[in-house]
């Protein structure tokens, strides 16, 4: 086996759910413990029909009893340098998403605030139904790594995706999230997202169809390399990620303020959210009345907040997001110059299923020497590649 240095002297926490695929166990426990990882082991009761803990105990781990006296959950969660679901079914991901704890491993989820990982194995037809879609994007949006699932022939007799990974490819992962975890230790970010909101009276307003989900992959991502992350927020109903401080807000107006007072401790400015350019002059004290046919209202600009970061001296890395129709690589590289900032993630907002509101974006990044442009892929692991493009040109951290 390789060397895996960032392995040596970790605590794995490893819950094993319910899956034929719990078969792989005791193999990746041996290669786990071969790379001088500790291992505890919590297996839910249907896991015990597919593996013994005696099989398990064999290789080196350490079972750990549901029924176990004390505060079990909050030691677990204490001790564990990583949690790791493998196999996770598609019932435990659907529990882990609602915040089930209603066993020793769902609770000991909720109560850690080490890094959770899942390898998760089923049907292809499970994996690809639109309930467990919609929890792994739940999951992931708050910071949960998935490792796989691959695709192959399947226990039922299919073929598709759905496998769970072999054991040495769970080691990689492992390995490349403890390497991952300290690249941005020494630097704070300020991460800006979603839509926001320019009151014109006391019922309506003006804002856009930006969801939050980009900037809040990029504010995951971060905080998953260790960067210190203040998550500056419109209006929406995501949950925080998991180690992001979050400050929301509602106009441009407190966006803009909110940055601002991040500006003395700010290594890093990435601009996902979708600020309005105007707002209306007047905010009206009492409820516009429909007497007129038609309606003037005036607008006023906006302050610029990105354009803003980019003139501070010194300034943090500056990341900016263009959400373009029709040229966008020549309208975003415009835009990257006009505003003065290292890097532009440009986004088409025309194309149906990338761009606003959706888990999928399809995005050009663009620096000073060139424009590169990406596939189509969820959002979130968008933010990941885009922060090993940042890890990449951070001057500290190179
Ligand atoms: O939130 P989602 O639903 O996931 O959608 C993601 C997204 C499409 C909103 C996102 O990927 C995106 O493109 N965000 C930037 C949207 C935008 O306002 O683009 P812009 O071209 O108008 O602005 C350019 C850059 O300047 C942006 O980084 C923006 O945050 C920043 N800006 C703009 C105006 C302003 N007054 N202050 C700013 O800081």
């Amino acid at each position: 086996m390789q060397d895996m240095p960032s392995l040596r002297g970790r605590r794995v926490l490893l819950g094993i759910t319910g899956g034929v695929a719990a078969y792989k166990t005791p193999e990746l426990v041996r290669r786990l413990r071969a790379a001088q990882v500790a291992v505890r082991v919590v297996l839910s009761h249907n896991a015990r029909q597919f593996v013994a803990a005696g099989a398990l105990a064999a290789v080196g781990a350490e079972i750990v009893e549901d029924h176990a006296p004390g505060m079990v959950h909050i030691d677990l969660a204490r001790w564990a340098d990583a949690v790791l679901i493998a196999p996770a079914t598609a019932h435990v991901l659907s529990r882990l998403a609602a915040g089930a704890a209603d066993d020793l491993l769902t609770t000991l989820c909720l109560a850690t605030e080490a890094p959770l990982c899942v390898a998760p194995a089923m049907n292809r037809i499970m994996w690809l139904n639109p309930a467990t879609r919609a929890n792994c994007t739940r999951l992931e949006e708050r910071g949960v790594r998935f490792i796989g699932p691959g695709e192959g022939a399947q226990a039922c007799g299919e073929s598709g995706p759905g496998r769970m990974s072999e054991p040495d490819e769970i080691l990689e992962a492992l390995e490349r999230l403890w390497a991952e975890a300290g690249a941005l230790r020494a630097t704070r970010a300020v991460v800006t997202a979603g839509a926001t909101y320019e009151a014109l009276d006391p019922a309506r307003g003006f804002t856009n169809r930006s969801s939050g989900k980009m900037g809040y992959a990029v504010a995951a991502a971060l905080a998953a390399h260790g960067a210190a992350v203040t998550l500056i927020s419109g209006p929406t109903a995501l949950p925080a990620p998991l180690g992001v401080r979050r400050i929301p807000v509602t106009s441009a107006c407190e966006m803009r303020d909110a940055v601002w007072a991040c500006r003395g401790a700010m290594d890093l400015f990435v601009a996902a959210a979708a600020v309005a350019d105007y707002r209306p002059q007047t905010v009206l004290a009492h409820k516009l009345k429909k007497d007129a046919d038609t309606l003037t209202v005036t607008l006023v600009r906006n302050p610029d907040i990105l354009a803003e970061v980019a003139q501070l001296n010194p300034r943090p890395f500056t990341v900016g997001f263009a959400a373009e129709t029709g040229d966008v690589e020549a309208l975003a590289r415009a835009k990257r110059a006009r505003k003065g900032i290292d890097l532009i993630v440009a986004n088409p907002i025309d194309e149906a299923g990338v761009g606003f509101a959706g888990d999928d974006n399809r995005v050009i990044l663009i620096d000073e020497d060139r424009a590169v442009a990406w596939t189509t892929a969820p959002k979130t692991e968008i933010a990941r590649a885009l922060v090993r493009e940042i890890i990449k040109r951070l001057p500290r951290t190179v």
